[in-house]
């Protein structure tokens, strides 16, 4: 890295520290973040990991770096500290895939929702449990009901249908980024990297999962990789999390290949968080997660019960 990078970067940790200490403010990060924001959080995780280390923190304000909807949760379990997310748009496609109006009538028709946790908080609000894709199998596996509608991930939703052998009704969402990781996708890697092992986010289109040497949680694959006895793999999500993985097997004194799918998967959303966007989140005290509190009380009751399994 040249030297103006490096000291461009150390001047921002140590702006971010500042600020930090003087808000008394955490920073939680997703996987899919960018390098430079991963390395300043304070805790690094998958969507479940987030959301239940947001409700043992002793701060004024946490700063979300990932989309809404995980901010929003973040809001939910801690109604009395204000929540920032530094781009107000960081929104995920998918979960901003859902009509509520249309769900609020499959309610009406008897079903019971499961929804994954990508998703608003106004259909948390009106769903019966919510799952993330760490624990949608136990989820699924829990529920005891002859109309489960699941939504909106139409991959998720059919792996736990295969895997359960469950009767669940599918909305027709999907992740636009996953969506790519198709067969093919891996194929023109896997050419070249013969013994590479495939792992892969339940959001993939079903061939790919099929396919897969091992599908879970972006923490699952970190796991997978990280105690695998294979040097090569194919990691068939969002390419934000080839920083962690390479992070932690240097901790570990490893090294392992690792090689994307062709094209690369990247979730836009999840880089529109910036090291300005946070400095000024920090500093200006913007962008904060203000949710209408019965909605955010409803929306509690789903996901408080996902933690009760
Ligand atoms: P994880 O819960 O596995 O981190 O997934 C979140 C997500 O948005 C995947 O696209
Ligand atoms: Fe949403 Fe897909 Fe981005 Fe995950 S990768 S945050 S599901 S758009």
């Amino acid at each position: 890295m040249p030297l103006s990078e490096r000291y461009r970067n150390l001047e921002f940790k140590e702006r971010v520290e500042r600020l930090k200490r003087e808000k008394k403010a955490v920073i939680l990060a997703h996987y899919y973040q960018r390098p430079e924001i991963q390395d300043v959080a304070d805790f690094i995780g998958d969507s479940l990991e987030l959301a239940k280390i947001s409700m043992n923190l002793d701060c004024k304000i946490i700063v979300f770096c990932g989309v809404y909807f995980m901010a929003e949760i973040a809001k939910i379990l801690n109604p009395d500290k204000k929540v920032l997310i530094p781009h107000r748009k960081a929104g995920c496609i998918l979960a901003d895939s859902i009509d509520v109006e249309e769900l609020k009538k499959k309610k009406e028709e008897g079903y019971y929702i499961v929804s994954y946790v990508n998703t608003c908080s106004n259909v948390k609000a009106i769903s019966d449990i919510i799952c993330t894709s760490r624990n949608a199998l136990k989820v699924v596996e829990s529920v005891n009901h002859d109309r489960i509608l699941f939504v909106p991930d139409k991959n998720l939703g059919a792996y736990c249908r295969l895997k359960t052998g469950k009767n669940i009704e599918l909305w027709d969402g999907y992740c636009p980024v996953h969506e790519r990781v198709t067969l093919e996708s891996i194929r023109k890697v896997k050419e070249r990297f013969g013994d590479a092992l495939v792992v892969a986010h339940p959001e993939c289109p079903e061939e790919t999962l099929k396919n897969a040497d091992f599908i879970g949680s972006t923490s699952q694959i970190i796991g997978f990789i990280l105690e695998s006895d294979s040097d090569t793999f194919i990691v068939g999500t969002e390419s934000g999390i080839i920083y962690t993985i390479e992070k932690e097997l240097e901790k570990r004194g490893k090294h392992k290949k690792l090689l994307t799918p062709d094209p690369i998967p990247i979730c836009d959303q999840m880089k529109m968080i910036t090291t300005e966007r946070l400095i000024r989140s920090l500093e200006e005290e913007i962008y904060e997660v203000v949710l209408d509190p019965e909605v955010a009380e409803l929306a509690k009751i789903p996901i408080i019960r996902m933690f009760n399994l």
